[in-house]
């Protein structure tokens, strides 16, 4: 045996075994693995959304900054809870997402601006609590805006400016909010005016539901085609993706996708989640006997349903621009409460334990 032969037989072996070793230690959460953001490289950025304490919790902390390469604030920056008086903000947990995003180099979508939903009491109201009026109701949407927006100039890359503002009936076409009951269609108009005005380089987003079926759809873009006419500075449409094992379809997805890119405007999947029930609008109490095990079966479903959305997503990677997941782990889902309280729901990539379930590999497992 030649010495020098020898000694690169050990070096190859040397290498194999690091190698074997270094797989078989390479969960997908450890410091040496990759993660969906990896992954997705070459994709699209790869978010979640957050609250102040998962960012302080290390196991929540380590996983947020394995996978994830953008933020969203669950709620920390929705009007109620960092506006809570007329004259008064409340910054301390919105300022912590972004503190941690920029200490670790992430992306953050502010999340968001004008929505019928967790406002403050004040809002529409003066002080002998008569409803104000248009003009009132303006300039308060304005100094909102300016202020939070002013805020993070320059730190948040994107904001959900109008959120779902389209009518859940689906003969209507606005929602029938205090918004509009006192300013008509023109707070969405003039909220995508104030938000470009206060950070011009933001991407200003309008954030919809149930995007993928064709009467919401036909109606998400009638809203976007005006706003666009009217040459309102609207840049992109978030297809926030509450999904579940049952729906949607691809071809509507599809359909979806394709039906907003002729808008030739961007598409961001916002909040991204997979429940494994069916949709249901109204809130109720869990009911006898009603179970909320994860059985084998809604773990395969919800794993073909997951590779099927990426699959899409990938082959509309010019028109993607960002996914990010609606919360962490199936450790706290909103789904949880929402629509059935006191019902488990399982709809995220990681467990209860913080791991990597049969979804995440559907995700991540392409070529
Ligand atoms: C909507 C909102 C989100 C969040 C979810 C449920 O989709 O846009 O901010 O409140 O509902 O949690």
């Amino acid at each position: 045996m030649y010495p020098q032969l020898k000694s690169s037989k050990l070096f190859v072996g040397i290498l194999l075994f690091l190698k074997i070793n270094s797989i078989a230690v390479a969960q997908p959460n450890s410091p040496v693995a990759k993660g969906l953001k990896d992954y997705y490289a070459r994709y699209f950025p790869m978010g979640v959304a957050v609250s102040p304490q998962s960012l302080k919790d290390p196991k929540q902390e380590a996983l947020i900054l394995r996978q994830f390469n953008s933020l969203t604030p669950e709620n920390a920056m929705k009007m109620g809870p960092i506006h809570p008086e007329e004259d008064r903000y409340y910054w301390k947990d919105a300022d912590s997402i972004v503190a941690f995003a920029q200490a670790h180099g992430l992306k953050v979508r502010g999340h968001n601006l004008c929505w019928h939903e967790q406002i403050p009491k004040w809002l529409f109201y003066d002080k002998e609590g008569k409803l104000v009026t248009k003009d009132v109701l303006l300039k308060r949407l304005k100094d909102h805006i300016d202020h939070v927006v002013g805020r993070y100039k320059g730190k948040i890359y994107a904001w959900d400016v109008v959120n779902e503002a389209i009518d859940d009936d689906s003969t209507r076409f606005l929602r029938n909010s205090s918004w509009y009951k006192i300013c008509g269609e023109d707070f969405i108009f003039k909220a995508f005016e104030y938000a470009h005005a206060a950070d011009p380089k933001a991407i200003l987003f309008y954030n919809e539901y149930n995007t993928e079926r064709p009467e919401k759809r036909e109606r998400v873009y009638k809203l976007l085609k005006k706003l666009l006419d009217a040459k309102i500075p609207v840049n992109a449409v978030g297809l926030q993706a509450h999904w579940s094992i049952y729906e949607p379809q691809e071809r509507e997805l599809i359909a979806t996708i394709e039906k907003f890119a002729s808008l030739r405007i961007k598409v961001q999947i916002t909040e991204l989640d997979m429940s494994v029930y069916p949709w249901e609008k109204q809130a109720r109490a869990l009911r006898d006997g009603e179970l909320s095990t994860f059985t084998p079966e809604m773990e395969q479903k919800q794993a073909d349903q997951y590779a099927m959305v990426f699959k899409v997503f990938r082959k509309y990677k010019s028109v993607i621009s960002g996914v990010t997941f609606w919360n962490i782990s199936d450790k706290h889902t909103w789904l949880d409460t929402y629509p059935v309280r006191g019902r488990k729901n399982y709809p995220l990539l990681f467990n209860q334990n913080l791991e990597p379930k049969k979804a995440y590999r559907s995700v991540v497992n392409f070529k």
